[in-house]
């Protein structure tokens, strides 16, 4: 089978790292791709240029007879890519144009949430400045100000008084910070708690859920710093207990999918729902995306050891209901990746720095990947072409000898002004059943 997959960051040298396991498979075109994806004889990098695109994709996928497309970023989702290639007949994971407004629209998924009573914080949407500072005088800080749009995972920022409140409405609505995402945006309740990214694949009927994952979104230690992508990610999440992911199941991803069906657009492919849980177990939905986390799919796809292909083909297919190799599909050990990113990620990120690798660091497929992101081979030398550049993952026997490994392997890899948190996983609760 040939398989493509659509992107270049860690994710999907991730996707593309697991899926090359399975026998079926003969051949993973990336595109992009980094220079990570070159080192597996069954991948070969795409450089579709000027031509990276929705048109473009489709074209080569139909030439090169492709059986199966699995898109890692977004933005193609939320342009609709799924909508295009099903047209031609051709097999892809994911949601179509309008089932992905769950993630390309925040307006659209709140009151999405609030018509199908998914837990979420109350909120209100404004595409002009006047009506929002109006409203914000009479609300309680802290608020949290978001991009209706798509913002590459930094269109949210929380304020804590009305003058910060009105300056980020400013900054979205009237110089749009984020162009058109910022066009209009929603101003929503702070809620408290402990974050859980919350990952399943669905066919529309049958629902696969991924084990829960932990991430890290702001750049400093002590969740401190700007919103970024993800530093870091850790899976399973020790609080969140049987009860509770099955609650998870019930409250939200059910409905969801129920919701999306009823409402005449449902949803297939990889629903990732960000959570909030309070201190009483209370679930509420902070955010939905419609694709893998990045970088929850390292933590994931080294913790899988079942066929991703076959999961994911039938996925495409509508028949997950098919799917009957659960028996050691996830390896019960703990996964933790800890994120290299460049100087001046996330504002302005410092490219073409040489990175270096000590040849000490042992790449192992069964307990240490080095899964790229913004790294380019130029001549022989690894250079950074990217924000995000690595993530050194480790599958252990818990959390804490996991997280003990990726920082001694961090040790192993550098490059100028490179910055990567200190305290990914570090502050889990229940450390003995982790
Ligand atoms: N790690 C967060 C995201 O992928 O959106």
């Amino acid at each position: 089978m040939r398989v493509l997959v659509i992107g270049g960051g860690g994710r999907e040298h991730a996707i593309a790292w697991r899926i090359a396991k399975s026998t079926k498979v003969t051949n993973i075109f990336i595109a992009p791709g980094n220079a990570g994806t070159v080192d597996d004889e069954k991948i070969v990098n795409i450089d579709l240029g000027s031509d990276y695109n929705i048109n473009g994709l489709l074209k080569f996928a139909m030439e090169e007879n492709i059986d199966l497309t699995i898109v890692g970023p977004e933005k193609f989702l939320v342009e609709g890519i799924v909508d295009f290639f099903k047209l031609k007949g051709l097999s892809i994971v994911g949601p179509t144009k309008l089932a992905a407004r769950l993630e390309g629209s925040k307006n659209f998924s709140k009151s999405f949430m609030l018509r199908n009573s998914i837990p979420t914080s109350n909120f209100k949407s404004f595409s002009s400045a006047i009506e929002a500072k109006k409203y914000i005088k009479n609300q309680s800080f802290p608020l949290v100000i978001k991009a209706d749009g798509l913002a590459s995972g930094k269109g949210v920022t929380i304020v804590h008084s009305l003058a910060d409140g009105n300056f980020a409405i400013e900054d979205y609505l009237e110089k749009k910070r984020f162009g058109s995402s910022s066009a209009s945006i929603v101003i929503e309740e702070f809620v408290a708690g402990r974050e859980v990214s919350f990952i399943a694949l669905t066919d529309g009927k049958t629902i696969f859920p991924f084990p829960t994952c932990q991430d890290h979104k702001r750049l400093l230690d002590n969740d401190q710093g700007p919103n970024t992508g993800g530093m870091g990610a850790y899976s399973p999440v020790a609080f969140v207990d049987q009860q509770l992911y099955e609650r998870i199941i019930e409250e939200v991803i059910k409905p969801t999918i129920d919701g999306m069906k009823n409402e005449g657009s449902p949803y297939t492919g990889f629903l990732y729902a960000g959570l909030m849980i309070s201190s009483n177990d209370e679930i509420t939905v902070l955010e939905y995306n419609c694709r893998l986390g990045d970088p929850e799919a390292q933590v994931l796809m080294m913790k899988m050891n079942g066929d991703f292909f076959e999961l994911l083909k039938l996925t495409s297919n509508e028949s997950l209901r098919k799917f009957n190799s659960y028996e050691n599909f996830w390896d019960s050990h703990a996964s933790l990746g800890v994120v290299v990113a460049a100087g001046g990620y996330p504002e302005n990120p410092e490219l073409g720095k040489k990175i270096e690798i000590s040849p000490d660091l042992h790449i192992n497929d069964n307990q240490l990947q080095l899964f790229h992101a913004g790294t380019d081979l130029k001549d022989g030398v690894l250079k950074t072409s990217g924000g995000r550049v690595l993530c050194v993952t480790v599958l252990e026997s818990n959390v804490f000898m996991a997280r003990e490994k990726v920082y001694l392997g961090l040790k192993k890899v550098h490059f100028e002004r490179m910055q990567y948190r200190q305290d990914i996983g570090e502050n889990i609760e229940n450390k003995k059943n982790n």
